[in-house]
């Protein structure tokens, strides 16, 4: 199973201005990219918060949302609320014939995937705006190296940056 994170992000690193704010920001040439980025891989994770902020299932996916909110039930059938660890999730994807998903935030869901060294490449478009304050890609303390691998100029001035992050030496990985 292959996991990408793909997320739109200010100059200054923000990926909204508050947890209830709606992605509006990101620009036409990223949604494209989303769109077809996540159809193509077929499966989208999200936070309950990111979910909240949208409200409803993108069509012609599966809506993966994470939550602890037991009481929480889905009216889609292409939408399931779980409370599973992201490497038991992804095992479950993956018995469900899924070979690649994309990890769509926000910053707590994204942390939890990230300390389990469960992302094997970071997508993000960068749009020409600073906010300042807000919530970042990440909000916890985390020390991944990336490659780069590829720079995308897109239009309306964005840029999209595409990563792979390498596996820690097994050796080296702390216990967790
Ligand atoms: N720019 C972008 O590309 C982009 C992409 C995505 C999101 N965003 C923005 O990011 C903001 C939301 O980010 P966020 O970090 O505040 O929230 P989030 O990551 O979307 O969701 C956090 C929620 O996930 C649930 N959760 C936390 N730990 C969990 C665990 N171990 N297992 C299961 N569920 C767990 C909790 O919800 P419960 O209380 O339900 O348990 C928690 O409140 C929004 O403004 C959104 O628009 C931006």
């Amino acid at each position: 199973m292959k996991l990408i994170l793909l997320m739109a992000v200010t100059v200054d690193g923000m990926i909204a201005r508050d947890d209830a704010h709606f992605p509006d920001w990101t620009g036409r040439a990223d949604k494209r990219l989303f769109v077809e980025i996540t159809k193509a891989a077929g499966v989208i994770i999200v936070g309950s918060k990111t979910f909240d902020t949208i409200g409803k299932p993108l069509p012609g996916r599966l809506m993966v949302v994470m939550t602890r909110n037991r009481r929480r039930r889905s009216r889609w059938d292409n939408l399931i609320f779980t409370d599973r660890s992201p490497a038991e999730l992804l095992a479950d994807l993956e018995r469900r014939g899924y070979r690649e998903a994309v990890l769509a935030g926000g910053a707590t869901i994204n942390d939890l995937f990230a300390h389990k060294h469960l992302i094997d490449e970071i997508r993000i478009t960068v749009s020409p705006l600073i906010f300042g304050r807000g919530i970042t890609l990440f909000n916890t303390h985390l020390d991944l190296p990336l490659k780069l691998r590829a720079v995308q100029p897109l239009e309306g001035d964005l840029v999209h940056l595409i990563y792979d992050v390498p596996k820690p030496d097994a050796n080296t990985q702390p216990a967790s």
